[in-house]
């Protein structure tokens, strides 16, 4: 019995912000931004909702697929729209999907992996035969659009995968997760509450903070760990796997990835240009692009990886179908 990625969708907010848009905003330029990063532009949502976002990349997965078929939705987001109901439970009552039970993992840019782990060993454990596993995000609404640091690499957006129960194929080949405690606070983001009679109020700080030298160190070394794991587990060389879908963090991080494991780039499916990071969206998003491509053909293996907050990382080894 195994669990398989049978289709996947995306949605991008509507307006594209280009580099050169940020430097009459804070004091950086267009070729540091590509040198440093890959980053060319990156969508900002302005009228659209992370729901509306989900909603529309769940929409483009599930295409006409029975929605009674749909057992269970989880959404991997850092910046859910509201704390209840949760994103997966809103996603449910939106796309009308009675049989689903829904909810939300926070697991920073490597959330859909975690997301992808969870509804894996679910399926399996009680039967479920459809799931939708989402990675939505608007980190526009926590980046400081005063730091040059930080806010010339997040977009927003939505991927979706829907993950079936299988009898005779193996789809997921193996998996490999990892937590590692950030002491220094190097990737980090507050969130504040209301005011109580009982308490003295703190000083909040709601923005999404990063040392990214140390993060960049950080998820270089990640980023093999994980891949080496999962090639080992699944027994599989990194030559035969046809495509890798990484977290679009930094195109140096995925070039880094390549070059350690003696892979032609062109193997890597790269979407950050026009993207920038999109945390728990970005690896969904571009295994979107990958599925769409006509590359794809039933039987490549095709890993997923991805790192960050937490600090976290994680793998995913799979056939096609
Ligand atoms: O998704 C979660 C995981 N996140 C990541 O994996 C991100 C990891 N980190 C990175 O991608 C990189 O560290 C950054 C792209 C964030 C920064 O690149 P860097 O090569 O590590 O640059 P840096 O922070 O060491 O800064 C180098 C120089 C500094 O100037 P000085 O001190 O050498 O004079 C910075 O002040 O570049 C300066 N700088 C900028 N210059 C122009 C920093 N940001 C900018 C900017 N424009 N936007």
């Amino acid at each position: 019995m195994g669990v398989a990625i049978i289709r996947t969708g995306k949605a991008l907010p509507e307006l594209k912000v280009e580099n050169q848009r940020l430097t009459e905003m804070v004091e950086t330029d267009n070729q540091w931004i590509i040198d440093r990063t890959g980053i060319e532009a990156r969508h900002v949502a302005t009228k659209e909702t992370g729901l509306d976002l989900a909603v529309a990349a769940a929409k483009e997965a599930m295409q006409d697929m029975d929605k009674d078929s749909i057992g269970l939705v989880i959404v991997a987001t850092v910046t859910p729209d509201m704390l209840v109901p949760s994103m997966g439970a809103l996603v449910k009552r939106a796309l009308g999907l009675d049989n689903a039970i829904a909810y939300d993992i926070n697991a920073a840019c490597s959330g859909f992996i975690f997301g992808l782990w969870n509804a894996e060993a679910l399926m399996k454990t009680h039967g479920i035969r459809r799931a939708l596993v989402v990675g939505v995000e608007r980190l526009s609404r926590i980046t400081n659009w005063e730091d040059r640091g930080t806010c010339i690499l997040f977009g927003d957006g939505a991927g979706c995968a829907v993950v079936e129960l299988l009898d005779n194929k193996a789809g997921i080949l193996s998996s490999f997760l990892k937590n590692y405690d950030d002491v220094s606070d190097c990737l980090t983001c507050g969130m504040e509450y209301l005011k109580t009679p009982f308490a003295e109020d703190t000083e909040k700080d709601m923005y999404l903070r990063m040392s990214g030298t140390q993060v960049y160190r950080f998820a270089v070394g990640a980023i093999e760990e994980a891949m080496t794991a999962v090639l080992e587990k699944a027994g599989v060389k990194a030559d035969d796997v046809k495509y890798f879908v990484p977290h679009q963090a930094n195109m140096r991080i995925i070039l880094s990835a390549a070059q350690r494991f003696k892979q032609p780039i062109e193997k890597f499916q790269v979407n950050i240009q026009t993207t920038g990071n999109v945390s728990a969206a970005s690896i969904p998003m571009a295994l979107t692009d990958l599925m769409n491509s006509d590359k794809v053909h039933s039987g490549d293996k095709i890993m997923l990886v991805g790192f960050g907050g937490g600090l976290s990382a994680g793998a995913i080894l799979f056939e096609a179908v």
